[in-house]
């Protein structure tokens, strides 16, 4: 098992308390986590052959077995030790885990006979004493299941039913056993959140005291107890929000034993690496080491037009150029890294494996993991909006802390074919246009990301009474909540014809300026 994935399911957190999430394999796993955070609850998910051990060093105030898409009959079927049941620690089944919980408590599952139940149906609360407290009648829920469960173990009673669904909530209130045949935390499950609070804070009675805001002291200690008095930390710095928020909490706790290596790839937008010299050298006073990788990337990337070789090589550069650098400093033998929560999830998830590759994806984080140097990962146990909000307690501006993400591989993957520079020149000023144009209006509030593209398809236009032979500007504008998916967005009438305007004005290179109107899926937010 690698580092991360032993530390996911270990203490590494150190956060005590809260409510532990045991993985089945679910599709909505992050999304439970996320909500019970909601709560203002502490919560991490660790997989069912981790749970007894995760169990003894977080001490849970309640446990939540997630759903699975597998049947409790299935030979691959996820098994965890049932000995979680007695540990005195009130356990909240969702689909798969109410069958397994119902399996392992003297009740019958019944497998699958004629297919599946998906979609929404309405429930019937018998009992709103406790766990269905305020949950209303023929509120919609959300249902996703093959098994379903026929008899009930002893001491159990049902809590509601739905039309198709008998059992659809039951509980055994003196061991504080509950089951939910459908997903409370599915928006479209109308009193899920409800039912989600009811558990953790009345029937679990989790302190509601969880704020990432608050954890800045915590963090900071936390290095400095990893890192020592005489340690010394090489972190990437790019510029975003995960590798910045962890470059001022490193740099709060060690001072100048942290140093902070930037890679100008030659891909960056306009004013980016300014920006970061001026926050992080001039503001905060860091060792920071800017490296002019420009020529290397730029000279590797001659020739190359297909998408997913542009990412490697780049991916590759970064690599090696950081090797290089991180050899200045002999004496740190730690790496400092930006890594989120969700990533150390997927390290670990139960299920699913490997999902097939859309995109090589690059961060600046991920790469040097053969440096066999000790990670030091003050944001791996949280979710981006987490960080956001710790980065702003930590007094990181707002135009970092909120600012739209940027793929590792820059303008690369945004400058369709070959990279050069007589096309990143023009995509970098049509790119500042479009940033300024909406940010200057307040627009970006509504807006996930917001960036230009180079198509390099030659066009006829004209320009001053002269006819011009040139490329194309696409415009994209998305929201989304988590870039899984998203909807293409456009602008007010006059902001857009603005943003046209001046990009065909003021930039050389581009005949024509068109919006983008993919939704994702099937498109995907970046063009390559
Ligand atoms: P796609 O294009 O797959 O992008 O819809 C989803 C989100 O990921 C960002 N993105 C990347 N981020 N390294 C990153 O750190 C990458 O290589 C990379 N490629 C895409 C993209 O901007 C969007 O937010």
């Amino acid at each position: 098992m690698s580092q991360q994935a032993e530390q996911a399911g270990g203490p590494a957190d150190g956060v005590l308390g809260g409510v532990l999430i045991i993985d089945f394999g679910a599709q909505y796993c992050q999304l439970i986590a996320r909500r019970i955070r909601e709560l203002g609850v502490y919560s991490r998910i660790t997989v069912p052959a981790r749970a007894m051990f995760t169990l003894k060093h977080m001490r849970p105030k309640a446990i939540i077995l997630s759903g699975g898409p597998c049947s409790v009959y299935a030979d691959d079927a996820p098994t965890l030790d049932p000995a979680v049941l007695e540990e005195g620690v009130p356990v909240l089944g969702i689909c798969y885990g109410l069958q397994w919980l119902a399996q392992h408590t003297g009740g019958e599952v019944l497998a699958a006979q004629s297919g599946a139940e998906y979609g929404r149906t309405e429930l019937q609360p018998i009992d709103t004493s406790d766990l269905l407290d305020g949950v209303r009648q023929d509120g919609i829920v959300w249902m996703s299941h093959g098994d379903k469960v026929q008899k009930l173990g002893p001491g159990f009673e049902v809590l509601a039913r739905s039309e198709p669904c008998p059992f659809a909530v039951v509980g055994d209130r003196k061991r504080k056993l509950f089951g939910l045949q459908f997903h409370p935390e599915v928006h479209h499950t109308v009193d899920g959140q409800r039912i989600l609070e009811n558990f953790v804070l009345r029937v679990a009675s989790c302190d509601n005291d969880w704020n990432p805001g608050n954890l800045a002291e915590r963090k900071v200690q936390a290095i400095k107890d990893l890192v020592g008095e005489q340690g010394e930390v090489v972190l990437g710095l790019s510029g975003g929000v995960d590798s910045s928020v962890a470059a001022v909490l490193m740099h709060r706790a060690i001072g100048n034993r942290l140093h902070c290596v930037f890679v100008d790839n030659g891909l960056l937008r306009q004013g980016e690496r300014e920006g970061v010299e001026e926050l992080f050298r001039d503001h905060y006073h860091m060792d920071l080491k800017v490296v002019d990788g420009a020529d290397r990337f730029l000279s590797q990337l001659k020739g190359i037009d297909d998408p997913e070789q542009k990412r490697k090589i780049i991916g590759r550069i970064f690599v090696e150029i950081f090797e290089e650098e991180s050899k200045a400093y002999d004496n740190a033998d730690f790496l400092g890294q930006g890594t989120l929560y969700p990533d150390v999830i997927e390290s670990v998830a139960a299920h699913g494996g490997a999902t097939s590759t859309i995109k090589s994806h690059h961060n600046v984080g991920g790469l040097p993991e053969h440096m066999k140097m000790q990670l030091v990962e003050p944001l791996r146990d949280l979710f981006k909006d987490e960080v956001r909000a710790l980065g702003r307690e930590i007094g990181l501006p707002s135009t970092l802390v909120d600012r739209q993400p940027f793929p590792g591989p820059g303008l690369a993957v945004r400058c369709l074919g070959e990279v050069t520079v007589e096309k990143l020149e023009p995509l970098r000023q049509a790119d500042a246009i479009v940033r300024e144009e909406i940010e200057s209006r307040d627009l970006h509030k509504d807006l996930w990301q917001y960036f230009a593209v180079y198509v390099p398809q030659k066009t006829v236009g004209v320009k001053g009474d002269a006819r011009v032979y040139q490329d194309v500007c696409i415009i994209r504008l998305v929201s989304s909540q988590d870039a899984m998916t998203a909807d293409w967005e456009t602008l007010p009438t006059d902001v857009m014809r603005r943003v046209s305007s001046r990009i065909l004005n003021e930039v050389d290179g581009f005949a024509r300026v068109c919006l983008d109107i993919s939704s994702k899926p099937p498109g995907t937010i970046e063009w390559e």
